[in-house]
């Protein structure tokens, strides 16, 4: 079942430009240049605000689903992780969409915190893999993945398929709420359509990323830098290199380093990260510069404009294509995910099976 691949983890990596594809297909309309949600009596017109809940990896879809919801709808958006807002006694006013999202569909926290919702009358959507899972039954709104099984532990094509589905799904909040004009949605969809040639773009750096694992592998501690929309892919970035090779690792928001963990730079802990060219760029790289002042070793990942403009003096880059800042969580995705992976190997670990991690969480 893993054809030439060595573990699931890995195809599933190499899975994500067709089954991110297959995903879009429910979601986007190319010719008309509209998103379109498969189902939906929901009428989003009227949603006032949203309230994303989650965990893990599907937490960070979540992050990236806050700035895209608020930055094209202008809703504002609260987002927990489930194990908080199931016992914190969060206010939700009636009416208000509650959306969770799941690979499994079963994950005990959060189908907790769903029917907590059911019962504060909250509308439900849910963005799920597992079309026959709780979780998908209980929805109001179900707006599935497309990803297929995912059998490794570590989740990933999950992660951008849910990617694409919320971005999606902003943009049908969006078009609700009249804040997104017919220009502005083909746009849209013409940057969503690119995503699948742009994973596969980013894939064919894979022997680049497993030539630098060995810099990786032998340090205790990682960081892990964005900004914006990027800034939940270095907290993924940070929690599959846990996963999978028990390095210690922290994302963090690019410019709270000066707050507290540039005091954890040194020679020893390699600092990755990730700056798309776009409207962040220069902050991040500046952040970036600091790093550095102290003595930091940084594994850049950008585009070719990118490592041009930043890449010098970094101990390895890792290129990845130009694409609109839109699909760039998409994209940047693919190297963290690798760079786990090649890591884990290189530290020889089970990588689909991860000492004390299950698949699915069905105990709180
Ligand atoms: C990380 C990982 C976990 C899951 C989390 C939620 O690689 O797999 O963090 O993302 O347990 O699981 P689901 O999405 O099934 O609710």
């Amino acid at each position: 079942e893993k054809g030439n691949y060595r573990h699931y983890m890995q195809k599933e990596i190499f899975e994500q430009p067709i089954v991110v594809a297959q995903t879009l297909q429910s979601y986007v309309r190319p010719f008309e240049g509209e998103v379109a949600l498969p189902t939906g009596d929901l009428d989003l017109a009227t949603v006032g605000r949203v309230t994303i809940v989650a965990c893990g990896t599907s937490f960070y879809a979540g992050m990236v689903a806050k700035y895209w919801i608020e930055q094209f709808a202008r809703v504002p958006v609260d987002i927990d992780v489930a194990s908080e807002f199931r016992y914190r006694q969060p206010v939700l006013e009636p009416g208000g969409l509650a959306l969770f999202i799941s690979q499994s569909g079963e994950t005990a926290d959060t189908l907790a915190a769903l029917r907590h919702a059911r019962s504060e009358q909250q509308r439900i959507a849910v963005v799920v893999n597992v079309p026959t899972s709780s979780m998908a039954r209980e929805a109001d709104l179900l707006l599935p993945t497309h990803a297929g099984p995912e059998i490794g532990v570590a989740s990933t094509k999950a992660f951008t398929c849910q990617l694409a589905v919320l971005a999606a799904l902003s943009a049908n909040l969006a078009r609700a709420k009249g804040r997104l004009s017919r220009d502005e949605e083909q746009e849209i969809v013409a940057h969503l359509q690119e995503a699948p040639a742009a994973l596969n773009a980013a894939l064919g750096h894979d022997d680049d990323i497993a030539a630098m694992a060995h810099l990786i592998a032998p340090a205790r501690d990682v960081l892990y830098l964005g900004r914006g929309p990027d800034y939940p892919l270095a907290l993924e970035g940070a929690l599959k290199l846990k996963e999978i090779s028990y390095i210690h690792a922290e994302g963090y928001a690019a410019g709270e380093m000066k707050h507290g963990p540039i005091a954890l730079i040194d020679e020893a802990v390699p600092v990755i990260v990730l700056a798309p060219s776009g409207p962040l760029f220069e902050k991040t790289v500046s952040n970036m510069q600091e790093v550095r002042a102290r003595g930091g070793k940084i594994v850049l990942i950008s585009d070719a404009k990118g490592l041009e403009e930043a890449g010098e003096g970094c101990i390895a880059t890792i290129e990845m294509p130009e694409v609109h800042p839109l699909i760039a969580p998409l994209v940047y995705a693919v190297p963290v995910q690798l760079l786990a992976y090649h890591v884990a190997v290189a530290k020889g670990t089970d990588v689909d099976q991860p000492r004390n991690l299950a698949k699915s969480v069905t105990v709180e």
